[in-house]
């Protein structure tokens, strides 16, 4: 469409509204890894269909050990507040640990892979889990003295210790909030105190980017806020890094802070019997942030969760007990919790333990990893996977490895970015699932079976097995289904893996996730109940669900949506440009307008020309509509330490704003440094 031909004043409803992503082609799965994937057969589209709602669910919950069976599959009687497998009772660490005894017991459950290269990797069998998780159960029960339904906040880095913390936890029944390592003390402390943890569980120290990190300075920074806010934190456990040495120069706290491995001594070869739990008793807190700045702690149950990440570990995942599987992402968000340590472990697999950056000390090391380890399933986001291509995109075929399965997850992958994946890290041989889904979901939503659906660059797919996606315009009405017109993502039904509550606001939950379409707040029939994730997203002829950003991501120029991604795709359709960020800026004519900010890939030069190479492309892929007010060409993005590009402070930049706080970045000094070009 032209520009004449758009009525400012005109509202324009979701249904109207135009996407203009070309169909991609598909690309078949490997038929060697069909030959021997656990699920190759579609009749589970049957028995998990909607038709056998919510019975289908047992097959995961069969996956498990259970001391005593379910009752009733789904308690739908009080929606949203939906339960799952009642009367069931189990237990996590039993389910992770235990129970791969019998088979696996000298089986590698954990490979540690320190950052510094001349560190070997270490490799921990389910025996040696075993006896350290029971020993550090001991610890929090006859220690700390802390018992089923209490909470501790976990502020560890990417170490053995910190799975071995979460499951001595989950063996008693304590709570675990495990904040990511790259938060900030301060960060940590509205968590602790949100959560009401008496106890902080940390490390003195750890590798980032090649320096040795003081970490426990941010547990007193923790500490002392938490203080300020009217929270006394009783006990830090503090974890060494090298286990017998300090490695952090702030000082202990006296009466406050205590070595893990000094308690330790006295509990050698303890053994702590696995509490037997209930169902719907919580398993762990992820807190993520939301549309208002107070961060929400999503609560997850034990057999419902358990159920959701060992069924979709097994059929999505296509984790088999001798494979080697490393997922990149860090504990501290739900993708290390559901697809690195409970779901993995679940199923008796290998997993990797990541402690670096992946670009560190080169765009190799992930390669040589995987070369070392022999790693034949590789999970990642499509951030790392374009850091890593952007500096090192000949580095994969330097190495002498073989994936059969690789996972994206976390934001929309460009086409031609999934396509380097699947060439060159993939080697052509690999079969690529696209996860859509939340932390506050569990586990996976969308996605193709790997051995049944063909894949699609750019596409998540369907919904995976027992979840019913649909996509709604503003009004509630369902949009034709596979019309690829934009509108927002919600499925339809409970499942087993969503949070329980948002911790301490029941109503903010149902604000958050059901407000927005539910009509009848009274209603007691969860088909009134549809979960709104807060996505655009379009399906096309095919079912396949195209994840167009958060709905706050999209941008509207002149009444027309365009999705960041589309827009940050076309920029990087540029040989040139190696990162592509796109943030709307207020307009006085369209209402907004997009401004690029691209990074080069090296021995690139920023030229007037190659700003307009980017403005051409925008308008030459999608249409002059898309043709960005400013092309930025920038030496880096400001990111945040998970890697994640920060568009707000891009955006604050491009509209002549205060970015506000940045020194969370990892790089904030780049701030400064975009702010002079403006
Ligand atoms: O916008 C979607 C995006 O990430 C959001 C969820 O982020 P978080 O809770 O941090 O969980 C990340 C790991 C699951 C979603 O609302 N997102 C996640 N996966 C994808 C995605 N966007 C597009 N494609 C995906 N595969």
């Amino acid at each position: 469409m032209s520009d004449e031909n758009i009525n400012e004043n005109e509202e324009v409803s979701e249904a109207q509204i135009a996407v203009h992503w070309k169909e991609e082609e598909y690309f078949d799965p490997n038929p060697k890894f069909i030959e021997q994937a656990n699920l190759k057969d579609d009749e589970i589209l049957k028995r998990m269909g909607e038709d056998n709602f919510p019975d289908g669910f047992e097959e995961y919950a069969e996956m498990l050990d259970w001391d005593k069976k379910w009752d009733q599959v789904l308690d739908a009687s009080n929606p949203p507040f939906f339960k799952w497998f009642v009367g069931g009772k189990l237990n996590a660490s039993y389910n992770c640990v235990d129970r791969n005894l019998a088979k696996y017991k000298n089986k590698t459950a954990l490979h540690f892979v320190p950052e510094p290269e001349d560190e070997p990797i270490t490799h921990m069998t389910y025996q040696e889990l075993y006896n350290k998780v029971n020993e550090f159960a001991a610890v929090l029960r006859d220690y700390c003295g802390l018992k089923a339904g209490d909470t501790v906040t976990l502020h560890m880095p990417m170490v053995p210790e910190l799975p071995i913390t979460m499951l001595a936890c989950a063996r008693l029944g304590v709570i675990h909030s495990q904040v990511f390592s790259g938060f900030s003390g301060k960060a940590c402390a509205d968590r602790i105190v949100d959560a009401k943890s008496k106890y902080l569980i940390t490390m003195d120290s750890y590798y980032r980017g090649g320096t040795l990190i003081d970490h426990k300075e941010k547990a007193d920074i923790a500490c002392n806020q938490a203080a300020k806010e009217g929270f006394e934190v009783d006990k830090v456990l503090i974890w060494q890094r090298y286990p017998g040495k300090y490695s952090a120069e702030t000082p202990m706290v006296e009466g406050r802070d205590v070595f893990v491995n000094d308690i330790l001594k006295d509990y050698k070869f303890a053994k702590v019997d696995p509490v037997s739990l209930d169902a719907n008793d919580t398993l762990f807190l992820m807190y993520t942030s939301g549309t208002t700045g107070k961060p929400k702690g999503a609560q997850h149950s034990i057999g419902g969760y358990m159920a959701y990440v060992t069924g979709t570990s097994k059929y999505i995942q296509d984790i088999h007990p001798e494979d080697v599987y490393w997922c990149m992402a860090d504990i501290g968000w739900i993708t290390g919790h559901s697809y690195i340590v409970y779901g993995p472990l679940a199923l008796g697999a290998s997993s990797v333990i990541f402690e670096g950056v992946p670009t560190h000390p080169d765009a190799g090391r992930p390669w040589r990893v995987a070369q070392e380890l022999n790693v034949n399933i590789f999970h990642t986001s499509p951030t790392a996977i374009r850091a890593l291509r952007r500096v090192g995109s000949d580095e994969p075929a330097k190495y002498d490895y073989h994936f059969k399965h690789m996972t994206t997850v976390g934001e929309p992958i460009e086409p031609n970015v999934w396509r380097w994946y699947y060439h060159t890290v993939g080697k052509d041989e690999a079969v690529i699932v696209d996860t859509w889904w939340q932390t506050e979901t569990g586990g996976f939503l969308c996605s193709t079976l790997p051995a049944i659906h063909k894949m699609k660059p750019g596409s998540a797919g369907p919904g995976v097995p027992g979840i019913y996606p649909e996509i709604l315009d503003d009004d509630g009405k369902p949009l034709p289904r596979g019309s690829n017109k934009a509108g927002n993502i919600v499925i339809k039904n409970p499942w087993p893996g969503r949070m329980l509550t948002i911790w301490g606001d029941d109503e903010r939950f149902v604000d958050q996730y059901y407000k927005r379409y539910n009509t009848k707040p009274d209603s007691k029939d969860w088909r009134d109940w549809p979960y709104f994730a807060g996505d655009g997203a379009v399906e096309a002829p095919d079912g396949y669900f195209r994840i167009l950003g958060r709905i706050d991501d999209v941008i509207n120029v002149a009444g027309h949506r365009l999705g960041t991604k589309e827009l940050e795709s076309a920029a990087l359709m540029v040989d040139e440009v190696g990162e592509a960020a796109v943030v709307p800026v207020p307009d006085p004519i369209k209402g907004v307008k997009p401004h690029v900010f691209v990074s080069l890939k090296p021995g690139f030069e920023a030229t007037e020309a190659l700003a307009q190479k980017v403005t051409d492309m925008l308008a030459s892929e999608i249409g002059p509509i898309a043709k960005p007010g400013k092309v930025w060409i920038v030496p880096d993005m400001p990111k945040t330490r998970s890697g994640k590009i920060m568009r707000r402070v891009l955006g604050a930049i491009a509209a002549g704003k205060d970015p506000g706080d940045v020194t969370t970045l990892a790089n904030p000094q780049i701030v400064e440094e975009i702010r002079k070009q403006s």
